[in-house]
């Protein structure tokens, strides 16, 4: 297990970013590792068209009501999710992988404390380097805090994969609302209520609502500069705490960019061992007209601490 490295940067930062004097702040733990092989051109194949799936099997029970502005959270259907347990290592009660995920979030609220933030981008400069595996455990992490409601978004519309670690549908998502096929209720949705009340997760599932990518294409680029995503994240804002938002690489293709402009702040993945520094610094480049709160080192190799070693950082939250 590596340890995860601080990922936000605090208000004097926002001025060395600006110096282009970006530092490397956050980090996550490997959970195991894995080689980061994938090719830019590659990224830009679309994915065949999922199938087309209606929004059905509506449930009200517990569901928050409408507060106004045109949500009716209520009409949010419950799917039974299939969680890729070993690949949102936030989902657990204690282990050193939740304290990184802790970290990142403390350094989350901080960065909040100096500026507004609820919308937080996620992006790297290539593919592989984690993005999907730190958007999705930082929101069931943020998700963890009592009635601290979070909205998860998967921005990648080529190669959308957050609805996999959730074991879910892919579509309908943002690529319909995007094009106006769907409504913001249409596209979201939530997990079903477990039987077992003790189930593993049961009460941060409860606090999560998911919008997967839906599928764009080779018209990812396009919906990505239209500004029904501003309008999107103005509709629901009211309803959540915080929305994060996985997204493609920021090199191969200009998505993650389009979208980092309706978004408060923009977390930077940056994968240890592989990330070269000239791609991060691209990367941070690209980004440099939005609000870049940080950088998250992920899958750090690390030696085992004492602390680990007597189960001084098992806490339970
Ligand atoms: N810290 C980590 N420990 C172990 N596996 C990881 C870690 N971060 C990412 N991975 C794995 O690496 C692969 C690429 O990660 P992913 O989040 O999909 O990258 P990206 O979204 O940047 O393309 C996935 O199989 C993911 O589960
Ligand atoms: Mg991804």
């Amino acid at each position: 297990m590596s340890r995860i490295y601080e990922a936000l940067q605090k208000a004097e930062s926002e001025r060395k970013l600006e110096r282009h004097e970006r530092e490397p702040l956050t980090p996550v733990n490997e959970v195991e590792q894995m080689p980061a092989t994938a090719a830019l051109a590659d990224y830009e194949t679309p994915l065949p068209f999922a199938e087309e799936r209606t929004v059905e099997g509506i449930d009200d029970a517990g569901a928050p009501l409408s507060m106004g502005g045109g949500l009716n959270l209520s009409s949010i259907p419950r799917l039974p999710w299939n969680l890729a347990a070993a690949r949102l290592p936030a989902l657990l009660e204690r282990g050193p992988a939740i304290e990184q995920f802790r970290s990142l979030r403390s350094r989350i609220y901080e960065a909040r404390d100096i500026r507004p933030i609820k919308s937080i981008l996620v992006t790297s400069g290539l593919p592989q380097e984690g993005k999907s595996f730190i958007s999705s455990n930082l929101a069931l992490s943020l998700a963890r805090h009592k009635n601290s409601k979070v909205l998860l978004i998967d921005g990648d519309m080529r190669r959308y994969t957050v609805h996999e670690l959730l074991g879910t549908e892919s579509d309908p998502g943002l690529a319909d609302y995007l094009a106006g096929k769907a409504t913001a209720e249409e596209i979201m949705q939530r997990a079903e209520e477990p039987d077992d009340p003790n189930a593993a997760g049961r009460a941060v599932l409860q606090n999560l609502n998911f919008i997967p990518g839906g599928n764009g294409g080779d018209k990812a680029a396009d919906l990505s500069g239209s500004a029904r995503f501003g309008e999107l994240l103005r509709t629901v804002a009211p309803y959540f705490d915080w929305i994060i938002i996985d997204s493609s690489p920021v090199l191969p293709v200009s998505d993650a960019v389009n979208l980092a402009r309706s978004c408060d702040g923009v977390l930077l993945v940056a994968r240890s061992g592989i990330t070269k520094y000239p791609v991060a610094q691209r990367a941070a480049s690209e980004l440099r007209a939005s609000n870049i709160l940080g950088f998250v080192l992920n899958a750090v190799h690390e030696a085992p601490q004492v602390g680990n070693y007597y189960g001084y950082n098992a806490s339970k939250e």
